[in-house]
């Protein structure tokens, strides 16, 4: 068989007219899931010429910025492709956003056939589920999205911690813990590779910030490197092989990390064995970005190149002469580009189109619909119930703001899904047969739809980045308040806010309530206290917010950016057809001044606005506030159910670390109602000569749907990484002697259960070449 595969890479050599892959599908060769093996590459290196090689690393797509091949109408609105050598019968291959559903061109010239794709609920939602196996089922299903409208490579998911509530694309990213965004992408990324298609986990590294993002410098000390931003890459790369890597925007530590060999190469393959191609952002680069804005071209992608970047998205026509030259010069080595064009090659080898895989252009969306639906119930967080949900079923309810009437289904730029409809709040509660009060229908309803209707005639004008308009609040009137409480029995208050690429959020309209959303609010709160009638608010946002008017609700859900199916899933909720089972993945600060990065999170002006100190170090999310004993509105971990959960039988398979202890916990739902529970397992480390966190997740697990008095036992896992510390001036990941705590628990701050495990002697987990290095001017911070 080999020999035959062998014969016919040699025959498409010579009859270029016929791809490789044409002939072996016609021929029905069946060389399990790979075009070329590693041998047959090395052969194409020795056919190609260095024109080819060049084309081959530069990729192309999105014409919007000039310059840049234009794809081929293959997959119309997908973001990227690689380049074809038509003379060896190399096919190319189609890479396509993004973390939430397929964006690509829905309408397409000479078909009526329409080409939507489902818009799944943002990332932040699946991380609240705490459920790694929803991360499987929503892996499975973008995966088939993806390879049944002819994608290659889903550019997904990204695992970048969520360092502050103000972060643009938080709602792209899992949460504020590594272990919780690690898991989660590990087997999201398993999931869809197993359809045999590649997934690109992004955005490597220290990209916490979108403000300036072309230039921002992220100055971070290698040990909160380590142990927070790449900790998370880490774990997916080990536990999923992602098939590509996608380096970020931003400097880190004063060189792009596009450029950074110690990023790219030493860590990425050799301390994690990471077997993929590493890629570019898109036209990110060293120095690119800023000779190409400064009216110049750069020819350093070769130095991108060098530093272990195979891929360099997407290309321009500058860039594959000046990559020729250093070629030919010698600045870029032959050896170095082999490197890249053999891992372009491998990529193409596995992917579906090259294999010529026969894809439909019609996925199920209804199955996938349901599916979203499945996971934004699980994932909406409710944060306060005072005996007010679930609502039985003929409450009458009045909806008051903008938000009730337009979903945020998404964040815009490349998360954006080319989805043909969404499920509003009020839509979802009037699928559910809620009794919605009219009046307010009346004034909202047509209003938000124009508002809708004209933003999607601004946006059309701007470039694809543009974020969604706000739509301003309607004033309601004394009157039209107090017949609305007359009328109705409860009253829902939505707040929605958008977010999108290289924007972050701000804190006085977007992190707090506006100051016509706090007047509503507090209108309609006292309105309704008077008659003794409740009110839920929902947050649809994408990451954490001021909750300092919670004593105004009764009821608080947060929903994030919920997907298409958001009203109906919130329905769900509120009908209680579903009992709340989601926990926050960041910590809801009691005040923005809180954040520990709140002053170091946007660069100074000092520094031309382009030095991002993390001068907290170690200390984002729980690890600070709990350390440090500062007091949240609510907790990591924290979330509602409308039953409740026992924790018993806490059980260590053995009381001495070595390498891993097992931890096993029985659940019991003693309440009323049927129910799931996400089960924390974090760990205390002993005082060693470095700071350490009071607390680290190390492990987290989910019940199946219990009914009352039902129970399950948990089983949880304590790895050595996941204790120990990074201590910078040995280069090791030392887990000290003493004593361990093991906190089980319903949150951060909610630790059920408790127990101890000992390692008697500093055990040396890993010793690790020294990377990160630079001076900084700044120390982390101490406890
Ligand atoms: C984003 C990436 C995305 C790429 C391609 C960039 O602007 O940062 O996340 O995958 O565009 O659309």
């Amino acid at each position: 068989m080999k020999n035959l595969a062998s014969f016919f890479l040699l025959l498409s050599l010579c009859c270029p007219q016929q791809s490789v892959a044409q002939q072996k599908y016609n021929s029905q060769i069946t060389k399990q899931n790979m075009l070329y093996t590693d041998a047959e590459i090395d052969q194409l290196l020795l056919k190609l010429t260095d024109e080819e090689k060049v084309s081959l690393v530069i990729g192309r797509g999105m014409d919007n910025v000039g310059n840049v091949g234009v794809i081929d109408g293959r997959v119309p609105g997908a973001g990227g492709q690689t380049y074809d050598v038509k003379r060896l019968g190399i096919p190319d291959i189609i890479l396509c956003d993004g973390p939430s559903g397929l964006r690509i061109s829905p309408i397409r010239e000479n078909t009526t056939k329409t080409f939507y794709a489902t818009a799944f609920p943002s990332e932040t939602v699946l991380g609240s589920t705490w459920s790694k196996d929803l991360a499987q089922h929503i892996g499975r299903a973008l995966g088939t999205e993806a390879k049944e409208y002819g994608i290659d490579v889903l550019l997904a998911p990204g695992v970048n911690i969520h360092r502050n509530p103000l972060g643009g694309r938080n709602f792209e990213y899992f949460s504020e813990d590594p272990v919780l965004s690690g898991m989660m992408a590990m087997n999201l990324i398993n999931a869809v590779q197993e359809l045999g298609v590649g997934t690109s986990l992004k955005h490597y590294a220290a990209n916490n910030a979108e403000h300036n993002r072309l230039f921002s410098n992220s100055l971070v000390s290698e040990r909160a490197l380590r142990e927070l931003y790449l900790r998370p890459f880490e774990i997916a790369v080990k536990g999923s092989q992602p098939w590509t890597i996608m380096t970020s925007y931003n400097k880190l530590n004063n060189t792009y990390t596009s450029a950074r060999r110690d990023l790219n190469y030493q860590l990425l393959r050799e301390e994690w064995g990471f077997k993929g191609l590493v890629m570019t952002d898109w036209y990110s680069g060293f120095p690119n970005v800023e000779i190409i804005r400064a009216g110049n071209q750069s020819n350093d992608v070769s130095a991108q190149i060098r530093s272990g970047n195979d891929l360099i998205m997407p290309g321009s026509k500058i860039q594959l002469e000046a990559a020729l030259e250093d070629v030919k010069s010698g600045k870029l080595s032959k050896k170095d580009l082999d490197f890249a064009v053999r891992n372009v090659l491998r990529l193409v080898s596995k992917s579906p189109s090259p294999l010529q895989y026969k894809y439909s252009d019609s996925p199920n969306l209804k199955a996938h619909a349901n599916l979203s639906r499945a996971v934004a119930a699980e994932g909406t967080v409710m944060l306060k119930n005072s005996n007010t949900l679930p609502l039985v079923s003929n409450t009458r309810i009045a909806t008051f703001g903008v938000g009730s009437y337009h979903l945020v289904v998404g964040g815009t730029g490349s998360s954006e899904v080319a989805t043909s409809y969404n499920v509003p709040i009020y839509k979802g509660l009037q699928n559910a047969k809620f009794n919605l009060y009219k009046p307010l229908l009346e004034k909202y309803v047509p209003y938000v739809e124009e508002e809708e209707r004209k933003d999607i005639e601004r946006r059309a004008k701007l470039n694809v980045l543009a974020p969604l308009g706000v739509i301003a609040q309607l004033n309601i009137t004394d009157d039209e308040l107090s017949d609305a409480v007359k009328n109705t029995d409860v009253a829902i208050f939505t707040v929605g806010r958008n977010s999108a690429e290289e924007q972050d959020l701000n804190v006085d309209t977007e992190y707090n309530l506006t100051k016509e959303e706090e007047s509503l609010l507090n209108r309609i709160s006292s309105a309704y206290k008077k008659q003794n009638k409740k009110v839920i608010v929902v947050l649809n946002v994408g990451s954490v917010m001021n909750t300092s008017w919670s004593d105004k609700a009764d009821a608080i859900l947060v929903t994030w950016f919920s997907g298409a199916e958001g009203g109906n899933a919130f329905a769900d909720i509120v009908s209680g057809k579903v009992n709340p089972s989601g926990k926050t993945t960041a910590t809801f600060p009691k005040s923005y001044a809180d954040v520990p990065s709140a002053k170091s999170f946007y660069a100074s002006e000092a520094s031309d606005y382009r030095d991002i100190r993390y001068t907290e170090g170690i200390y984002v999310g729980y690890r600070y506030y709990d350390s440090f004993n500062i007091e949240t509105a609510y907790p990591f971990g924290f979330g509602l159910s409308f039953t409740k959960f026992n924790y018993t039988d806490l059980k260590l398979d053995k009381q001495d670390f070595k390498d891993n202890i097992k931890v096993s916990v029985k659940i019991t739902n003693t309440g009323k109602v049927a129910g799931k529970e996400a089960v924390q397992l974090y760990v205390g480390a002993p005082k060693g000569t470095i700071d350490k966190p009071l607390k680290a997740l190390v492990d987290f697990g989910k019940t199946k749907l219990l009914q009352p008095d039902e129970s399950e036992i948990i089983e949880l896992s304590i790895g050595a990484k996941e204790i120990a510390s990074f201590y910078p001036d040995k280069s090791q990941w030392i887990a000290d002697a003493g004593t361990y705590t093991i906190l089980v628990g319903k949150s951060s701050q909610d630790i059920v259960l408790k127990s101890e495990f000992k390692i008697k002697n500093t055990l040396v987990v890993e010793k690790v070449k020294p990377a990160f290095t630079e001076k900084l001017d700044f120390s982390d911070l101490k406890k």
